[in-house]
């Protein structure tokens, strides 16, 4: 057999050097379920979701961190693999308490997914005790941590050390105490958390939730609509979480560019000023005597083109100067630039980035 094929459930199927079998069963177009697997981060193995049967192994292997090697025999479909599977998610739900109809990530949990596919209606280990689960973080405007509902994946750690790099969160103490931490064991607000909110797109139950969504709309209920992040020019791609004509949240578009998944701080939580009743709808002229008085767009650029006009007739070019928006598109920024240098005739131009 050549050196770049293996066997998946009987087919020859071919692998890259160095593919974990997870993705070069994916590849071949058979579905492995995970859990902590996290694309873009090093495996960990931590969950045993992925579990399956290689030929000549002593036990079952986690997919998504055991390389596939020539001829290699795997198999993801087998009785010993379901059950191993389904007891793990038993274990899951054993290990914090699951009570999906009040969870914000009802219709959008994996775990739940996992359950309802492996018909889990009882649990055969106690659940446990809520007085040893840490309590509910709900101390900052952003996120909400549930760790009655953390199965522990580290998905969340992974995502802010390795996707974001901003390293404000671990594992912390050990055994049945253990516990995603930030620097001090503080909650979020207190610690090294810039609050991109990356922890909460990856977490797969609902552990970690947008606290602005919470009670606004179910998974089921809401519409995805794609867009460009408002807030710069590096262009984020988003989607829009819209129920009743109205934003629920804002998640990244994963794999798209320029953002692979990642939103920051702006892009995905300060998304309300939308709606707010101070936001400006038509241009404002100061009035002589005092106060403001709304105007049409015409009346107003023409008002700025003819004081322009005055200080450069009294004063020179030089004595105006430009401030370019950060939140705008290059395209803008660039024709900026062109109205004072060439139009107005200064170099007086600057970015509002650079302060
Ligand atoms: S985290 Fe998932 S499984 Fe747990 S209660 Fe919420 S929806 Fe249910
Ligand atoms: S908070 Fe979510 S992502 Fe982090 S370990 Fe818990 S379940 Fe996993
Ligand atoms: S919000 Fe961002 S910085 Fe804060 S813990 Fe989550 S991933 Fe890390
Ligand atoms: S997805 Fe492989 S061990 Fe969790």
């Amino acid at each position: 057999m050549e050196d770049t094929l293996f066997i998946l459930n009987g087919k020859e199927t071919p692998f890259k050097p160095g593919q974990m079998i997870l993705e070069a069963a994916r590849n071949g177009g058979i579905e492995i379920p995970t859990l902590c697997y996290l694309k873009g981060a090093a495996p960990t193995g931590a969950c045993r979701i992925c579990l399956v049967e290689v030929k000549g192994a002593r036990s079952l292997m986690a997919a998504c961190s055991t390389p596939v090697s020539p001829g290699m025999e795997v198999f993801t479909d087998t009785e010993q693999v379901h059950k191993a599977r389904k007891l793990n998610v038993e274990l899951l739900l054993a290990a914090g308490r699951h009570n999906c109809l009040m969870c914000e990530a009802n219709g959008n949990c994996r775990l739940q997914d996992l359950a309802y596919f492996y018909k889990i209606t009882k649990l055969q280990f106690p659940e446990k005790e809520l007085s040893d689960i840490y309590p509910v973080e709900d101390e900052n405007p952003f996120i909400v941590r549930d760790f009655s509902r953390c199965i522990l994946c580290g998905r969340c750690v992974q995502a802010c050390n390795e996707l974001v790099v901003n390293r404000a969160i671990s594992q912390g103490y050990r055994g049945s105490e253990s516990k995603i931490v930030t620097g001090g064991d503080q909650p979020y607000n207190n610690s090294e958390c810039v609050f991109c909110g990356q922890c909460v797109e990856v977490c797969p139950t609902g552990a970690l939730t947008e606290k602005k969504a919470r009670g606004l709309g179910r998974a089921w209920e809401t519409q995805k609509i794609r867009t460009t992040c408002p807030y710069c020019g590096v262009g984020c791609q988003q989607w829009l979480h819209i129920k009743d004509g109205r934003i629920v949240k804002v998640t990244a578009v994963e794999d798209a560019q320029p953002n692979q998944g990642r939103l920051c701080v702006k892009g995905r939580f300060a998304y309300d000023f939308i709606y707010s009743e101070d936001r400006l709808k038509t241009p404002l002229i100061r009035e002589a005597e005092g106060g403001f008085r709304e105007a049409s767009w015409d009346e107003a650029l023409d008002l700025v083109a003819e004081k322009f006009k005055e200080i450069i007739k009294k004063n020179g070019p030089d004595a105006i100067a430009g401030v370019s928006c950060a939140r705008s598109i290059n395209e803008d920024s660039y024709q900026m630039q062109k109205l004072f240098r060439a139009v107005i005739g200064t170099n007086n131009i600057d970015h509002c980035a650079r302060t």
